[in-house]
C-alpha cells in the first residue's frame, strides 16, 4: 500500500508548497517583540500565536487539497483520515529560537503511511523549510534528498573525536539533569557539540553534512517525521538504542559507522534511562 513513484513525487511537491506557504506567514508575520502565548508540558515548553497560525494555514491547505488524508500536528493533535496517508506537521520547529529571533526555526511537513507513530509509520515525503534564510530540504522515499535542488549525502564515517555532533534537550523538565549527565560524558569524546534548537534542522544538517551526527531524547513525531526521511534518503542511519527504532526514547542519526560508535557510547551511558523527577527538576523556575 505504499504510493507509487509518481504519487510520492506529488506528495513531496505538496509538502514543499505547504512548508513554503506557512514559512512565508511565519517570516512576514513575525512581530518585533514575540510573546509567549501559553506554556504546555512545563514552564520552559512555550508556544506563540504564530505556532497556532502556521498550523491552521497548513490544515486549511490540506483540507482543500487532500481532504481524505489524516493530519497530526503538534498544536492541534490528530484527525484520522481514510486514505492511509497522514500529514505530520511541526508548524514551527524551534519555537524558542523564533521567540528570541535566533534564525534557526523551520516548518516541517511530512506525509506518512501506516499508523502516525515513529517506528510504525513509513514516511514517504518530507520537507523542512528554514524560515529565516529560506534553505529548503526535501526528500521522497526512494527518490533521494535535496537541499535547494542539490542532491545530498551524509559525511563519511569518522571517529567520534573527529565528529561534530548535534543534540537537543526536550522540554520534559525532569529529564534535563539526565541529559546534562550524558553531555558531560560525551563532550570530551567528540570534536564538539551543537545545540541548534530545531530537531528537524538537526536531522537535515546530518543529511547535508553540516553535522556528522545527531542524537536526542524526547523527540515527538512532528519533530522527526520529515527530517528523518531527509537524513535517510541522504544515506544516514536513523535509529534508537538497543535495537529499538528511532523515537521518543532516543533518536540517533548519521553515517552507519559514526552512528554505531555513538549508539555504543549512549548505551553505555544509559542515555535513555528514565529517572523519577526530584522537586527542583519538576518545576524549573517555579519558585
Ligand atoms: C523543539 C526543537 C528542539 C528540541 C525539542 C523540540 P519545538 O521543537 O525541535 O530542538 O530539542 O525537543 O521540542 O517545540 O520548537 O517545535
Ligand atoms: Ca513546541
Ligand atoms: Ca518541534
Ligand atoms: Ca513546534
Amino acid at each position: 500500500q505504499l504510493p507509487d513513484a509518481a504519487t510520492v513525487a506529488e506528495l513531496v511537491a505538496l509538502a514543499e508548497r505547504l512548508a513554503r506557504e506557512a514559512g512565508a506567514l511565519v517570516r512576514e508575520g513575525r512581530p518585533d517583540q514575540v510573546d509567549v502565548a501559553a506554556t504546555k508540558s512545563s514552564a520552559i515548553d512555550v508556544v506563540t500565536a504564530m505556532d497556532y497560525a502556521s498550523e491552521a494555514l497548513l490544515r486549511r491547505v490540506l483540507a482543500a487539497e487532500r481532504p481524505q488524508d489524516g493530519v497530526l500536528g503538534e498544536e492541534e493533535g490528530h484527525v484520522a483520515g481514510s486514505s492511509g496517508v497522514t500529514w505530520v506537521l511541526d508548524p514551527i520547529d524551534g519555537t524558542v529560537n523564533y521567540l528570541y529571533g535566533i534564525p534557526a526555526y523551520a516548518v516541517s511537513v511530512a506525509a506518512v503511511v501506516g499508523p502516525p507513530e515513529p517506528g510504525r509509520w513509513t514516511a514517504v515525503a518530507g520537507c523542512v523549510h528554514a524560515v529565516a534564510d529560506g534553505r529548503t530540504w526535501v526528500a521522497g522515499r526512494g527518490q533521494g534528498a535535496y537541499r535547494d535542488g542539490r542532491r545530498l549525502s551524509v559525511n563519511p564515517e569518522r571517529p567520534l573525536v573527529e565528529s561534530l555532533v548535534g543534540t537537543g534537550f526536550g522540554y520534559v523538565a525532569s529529564r534535563r539533569r539526565e541529559q546534562a549527565r550524558v553531555v558531560a560524558e560525551l563532550l570530551p569524546q567528540v570534536r564538539d557539540l551543537r545545540r541548534i534548537g530545531s530537531a528537524a534542522m538537526d536531522l537535515c544538517a546530518v543529511a547535508d553534512g553540516s553535522l556528522d551526527a545527531h542524537y536526542e531524547r524526547g523527540l515527538q513525531p512532528w519533530d522527526l517525521a520529515a527530517g528523518a526521511l531527509v537524513a535517510q534518503e541522504a544515506g544516514a542511519v536513523v535509529t534508537g538504542l538497543r535495537g529499538a527504532r528511532a523515537g521518543e526514547a532516543m533518536t540517533v542519526s548519521g553515517p552507519a559507522g559514526t552512528v554505531a560508535r555513538l549508539v555504543a557510547l549512549l548505551e553505555r551511558l544509559d542515555a535513555d534511562r528514565d529517572v523519577v523527577a526530584g522537586p527542583e527538576e519538576a518545576e524549573p523556575g517555579g519558585s
